[in-house]
């Protein structure tokens, strides 16, 4: 592939632009500065620098962001700051799209990528891949508020009950919740259709992939692509 197109190909603009990046000196390839745009690349196993940033080529790329609270998860934000503006600009340019959404008020693990089958694997309700929220509640957590998460509650407004698919009591107002819909404001919709409040929610995981520790808020990494694991 020409590396001009290979460029265009990784979100570093169009032809032109990415053409223009190499005839100005802005690119590296092997450790010298790329002067030929028309150069034929390997696009297996290729590294190359833009502006001095190392990039590594993909064929489809596949993120995690740990998102923090006050972003919104929308390329037309209302309020908050779009998730988008925490990635860079080629990989936005590559179009890579949120799997699912989170509040702009819940933290946690969000998706991201320009492969429309993952994106419709990871999202479709069908599939019931679990996710993983850590809820802190305004008032102590009963037995009983477990139980019914567990049994199934009726959200307002929805006749169709949600069930959790597990809920682990980790301290006083600390609730480990797996469930596998979608649905808007889902967990904070159970919680207080069980007699309680939401007051912090960070999700912690989705299929088989876990917020890791060191990812702080704000920060992304990228991800092998995994298959959507499910409790259907
Ligand atoms: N449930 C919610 O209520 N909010 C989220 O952001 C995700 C799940």
């Amino acid at each position: 592939m020409k590396l001009e197109k290979m460029l265009q190909s990784q979100g570093f603009g169009s032809r032109r632009e990415c053409r223009a990046l190499v005839l100005c000196g802005r690119v590296g390839l092997g450790g010298t500065v790329a002067d030929d745009p028309e150069a034929e690349i390997l696009t297996e196993g290729c590294t190359f620098k833009v502006d001095g940033e190392a990039w590594s080529f993909c064929e489809r790329v596949y993120l995690m962001l740990h998102k923090p609270v006050g972003f919104e998860c929308s390329h037309q934000p209302q309020c908050h700051p779009s998730v988008f503006s925490l990635l860079p600009a080629p990989l936005r340019l590559r179009g890579v799209q949120a799997v699912g959404r989170l509040d702009e008020d819940t933290s946690g693990l969000l998706l991201f990528s320009d492969d429309g089958q993952f994106v419709h694997a990871y999202s479709s309700g069908k599939r019931q891949v679990p996710k993983v929220y850590e809820v802190t509640t305004r008032h102590p957590i009963t037995a009983a508020l477990a139980a019914s998460l567990l049994g199934g509650v009726v959200l307002r407004d929805d006749p169709a009950p949600v069930v959790a698919r597990a809920c682990e009591v980790l301290g006083e107002r600390q609730l480990r919740l797996t469930v596998t819909e979608g649905r808007y404001h889902l967990v904070r919709r159970m919680i207080a259709a069980a007699g309680n409040r939401v007051e912090a929610l960070q999700r912690s995981a989705v299929g088989a992939y876990s917020l890791p520790e060191d990812l702080p808020p704000g920060q992304w990494r990228m991800v092998p692509p995994l298959p959507p694991t499910s409790l259907a």
